[in-house]
C-alpha cells in the first residue's frame, strides 16, 4: 500500500513524573525525553525496549490518557497535547488504545454487546436495528463467533484470546484511524499471539488504521512493524525500516536486544555493570546506555548523539554509530 500521508507526528515530546525524595524537595523523573516520531496513514510502527524503557507512557501520551509535559503531538493536522472537554471526546474518536490485560478495561457485571452498545450509541448514534447490525458486524469483523452466542456472554466466560478480540472491537466501535496497542499479546498464550497479530493486520489493510505497536518482542515487531523504533531510557535508539533494522542493526543498544533472539549472529559482551537500569532522573546527561555500553566513551557520559541518518532512511542515536555498524560481536 502506498503511505504517504502523515497521521500522527510527534515532536520533542517529553513527560515528567512526580517522584517521593528524600528531602523536601520536588523531585521529577523523564521517562520521555524528546521523542519525536511520525507515523503515516495505514502504517505500523512498532516500538520496542525493555521494560520501564517509557513505551507505555508514550502510548498513553498520544492518546491522550495522560498529558504531556512539553512537545506537541499533531493527529490528522491537529494538535492534541493540551485539548480538552469537548475536543478531547472528539480525539476518541480518532485514537484508540489496546491494553496488555483486555480484563483491566472490561466491565465483569455487563454482556459483551453491551460493552460495544455504548460507544456505539454514544459515539456513532447507532440505535435500534441498526445498532443491533452494527454489534453484529463488528463481532464478526474480530472473529467473535457465535455472535447470538457471544452476545449474551460476559467477560469472564471468554477465553484470553477472545476478551482481546473484544477490546478490538470495541475500539472500532468509533471508527478510529490511529490505535496505540500496548503489548497486546503478551499476556495470552503463544498459541492465540499470532491470531490477534494477524487480525490487527487484516483490520491494518481492510480499513487503513495506523498503529504504534508496543512491543518488547523484536520477532512480531518485525512481522507487524513498517517500521521499528528502539527505545532506551526514554530516548529514542534508532529508527529504520523494519527488515533493514533486523537485518542490519546499528545502535550497539539494538544489537543487545536483537542478540537474546533465537538464531541470531549478534554477541554483546556488556560490561560489568550491566544489570544497572538507566537513569531518568530529570536533567541527566549523556547516552542512557552509557553505563552498558561496550563502545562507550567519555563524550557518551557527556552529551546524548543526535538521531543521525546513516544509512537511507536509518536514523541511529550513538556517537560510535560508525564502529558499531557491521560489528557483530562486541568485547
Ligand atoms: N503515573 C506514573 N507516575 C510515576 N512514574 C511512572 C508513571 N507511569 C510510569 N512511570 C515510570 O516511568 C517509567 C517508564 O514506564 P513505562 O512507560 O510504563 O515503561 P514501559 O512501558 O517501557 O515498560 C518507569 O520507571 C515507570 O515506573
Ligand atoms: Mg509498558
Amino acid at each position: 500500500m502506498k503511505q504517504q500521508t502523515t497521521l500522527v507526528e510527534v515532536e520533542n515530546l517529553v513527560i515528567k513524573f512526580p517522584v517521593r525524595g528524600g528531602d523536601r524537595k520536588k523531585k521529577f523523573i523523564t521517562p520521555v525525553d524528546y521523542v519525536s516520531l511520525e507515523i503515516k496513514k495505514g502504517e505500523v510502527l512498532a516500538l520496542v525496549g525493555e521494560s520501564g524503557s517509557g513505551k507505555t507512557t508514550i502510548g498513553r501520551a498520544l492518546v491522550r490518557l495522560l498529558k504531556p509535559t512539553e512537545g506537541n503531538i499533531i493527529v490528522d493536522g491537529k494538535n492534541v497535547n493540551t485539548i480538552k472537554g469537548k475536543d478531547l471526546m472528539n480525539y476518541r474518536k480518532v485514537a484508540q488504545m489496546i491494553f496488555q490485560d483486555p480484563f483491566g478495561s472490561l466491565n465483569p457485571v455487563k454482556s459483551i454487546e453491551s460493552h460495544l452498545k455504548f460507544p456505539l450509541k454514544k459515539h456513532q448514534g447507532f440505535k435500534g436495528l441498526a445498532l443491533d447490525q452494527k454489534i453484529t458486524d463488528l463481532l464478526l469483523q474480530v472473529g467473535l463467533t457465535p455472535v447470538n452466542e457471544i452476545r449474551k456472554k460476559h467477560p469472564h466466560e471468554l477465553s484470553g484470546g477472545q476478551r482481546q478480540r473484544l477490546a478490538i472491537a470495541r475500539a472500532l466501535a468509533v471508527n478510529p484511524q490511529f490505535i496505540v496497542a500496548d503489548e497486546p499479546t503478551s499476556m495470552l498464550d503463544v498459541s492465540i499471539r499470532a491470531g490477534i497479530l494477524q487480525l490487527m493486520n487484516e483490520l491494518k489493510r481492510d480499513l487503513g488504521l495506523s498503529y504504534l505497536y508496543i512491543t518488547h518482542d523484536l520477532a512480531s515487531a518485525r512481522y507487524f512493524g513498517d517500521r521499528i523504533m528502539v527505545l532506551y531510557g526514554g530516548k529514542v535508539m534508532e529508527i529504520a525500516d523494519s527488515k533493514a533494522l533486523i537485518k542490519n542493526p546499528i545502535n550497539p543498544y539494538t544489537k543487545l536486544l536483537l542478540s537474546a533472539t533465537p538464531g541470531s549472529d549478534i554477541k554483546v559482551n556488556l560490561k560489568d555493570m550491566n544489570n544497572e537500569a538507566p537513569d531518568l532522573s530529570e536533567g541527566r546527561k549523556g547516552c542512557p546506555f552509557v553505563h552498558r555500553c561496550p563502545l562507550a566513551t567519555d563524550i557518551c557520559k557527556e552529551t546524548m548523539p543526535d538521531l543521525v541518518e546513516q544509512k537511507e532512511n536509518h536514523f541511529v542515536a550513538c556517537h560510535h554509530a560508525e564502529d558499531s555498524i557491521e560489528k557483530m560481536i562486541f568485547n
